[in-house]
């Protein structure tokens, strides 16, 4: 098994790789990170004077490694690996560890699921595969945020709608919150300040409270809340989030 001494070869440094380099950087962890551009190697090189980084070629050798895979699928299907990497770790959405072991030799493997909020190392990331690197997994993920390890590739591919949709219906959420208090008359700039400072304050809560107690403490009997709650129960509310829950579950399970 892996070890976190062990170097850690990043192949793919965008959106989600540059997050994950970041992170590990700042936990001290010694990663090597393969690009494809003078471009992007010079800009990380300015950006992170310590890391090494190298410019990927078509066959990639990672014989006795630890590997992260932050490509797209179909980058992955271009790149010819060469010896049986320590440990694969996926990021990759809709690749099956089957189809893993098919392009890639490895002495174990990993799939995870971050999200967005891999860029301010709040991520909260689902993780599966290989019991022998569970910890090594969890420990990875944690220098993005939270991990979670979940028991099978059916339950990842759930977490994909949780925790890597579930940002954009929230924005959606955010978004509606803060038209309504411009419909009822707010200006706008002042109603966006308010709605940061609810999410903030509503994610301070829910660390330590039930959503279920949430609610009732605001509800009270003949309410302003209740007035509101009322409407958004009429308008089937709670359904069409477990609707759309369920459609980001079957389209990342396809
Ligand atoms: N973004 C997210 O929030 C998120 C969340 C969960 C999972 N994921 C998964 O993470 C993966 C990456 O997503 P992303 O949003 O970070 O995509 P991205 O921004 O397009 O990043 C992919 C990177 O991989 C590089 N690349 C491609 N082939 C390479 C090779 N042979 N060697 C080295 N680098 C190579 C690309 O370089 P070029 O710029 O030169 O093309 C690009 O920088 C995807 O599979 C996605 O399913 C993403």
């Amino acid at each position: 098994m892996a070890n976190a001494k062990d170097s850690i070869l990043l192949i793919g440094a965008g959106n989600l790789g540059e997050a994950l380099l970041d992170g590990m950087l700042k936990k001290g962890l010694d990663v090597t990170a393969l690009v494809r551009s003078e471009e992007k190697m010079i800009k990380l090189n300015e950006f992170y004077p310590s890391l090494k980084v190298e410019i990927s070629k078509k066959t990639i050798d990672i014989g006795g490694k630890t590997v992260i895979l932050a490509v797209k699928p179909g980058s992955f299907y271009d790149i010819e690996f060469k010896g049986m990497a320590k440990l694969l770790v996926s990021v990759m959405a809709k690749i099956y560890i089957d189809d893993l072991k098919l392009n890639v030799n490895a002495q174990s493997y990993i799939r995870a699921m971050p999200n967005l909020a891999a860029r301010c190392e709040k991520s909260v990331t689902a993780v599966t595969g290989s019991h022998a690197a569970k910890a090594e997994a969890l420990a990875l993920f944690e220098s993005i945020g939270k991990s979670v390890w979940v028991e099978s590739e059916d339950e990842l591919n759930i977490a994909t709608a949780l925790a890597g949709s579930a940002p954009a219906f929230l924005a959606i959420v955010a978004e509606a919150l803060t038209d309504g208090a411009v419909r009822a008359g707010m200006k706008r700039g002042v109603a966006e300040e308010m709605t940061k400072g609810l999410f903030d304050g509503f994610a301070a809560l829910l660390e330590n409270s039930h959503p279920a107690r949430i609610k009732e403490e605001v509800m009270s009997p003949k309410g302003t809340t209740a007035a509101g709650i009322f409407e958004l129960e009429k308008d089937g509310v709670r359904a069409s989030f477990m609707k759309a829950i369920e459609a980001a579950y079957l389209k990342a399970s396809k």
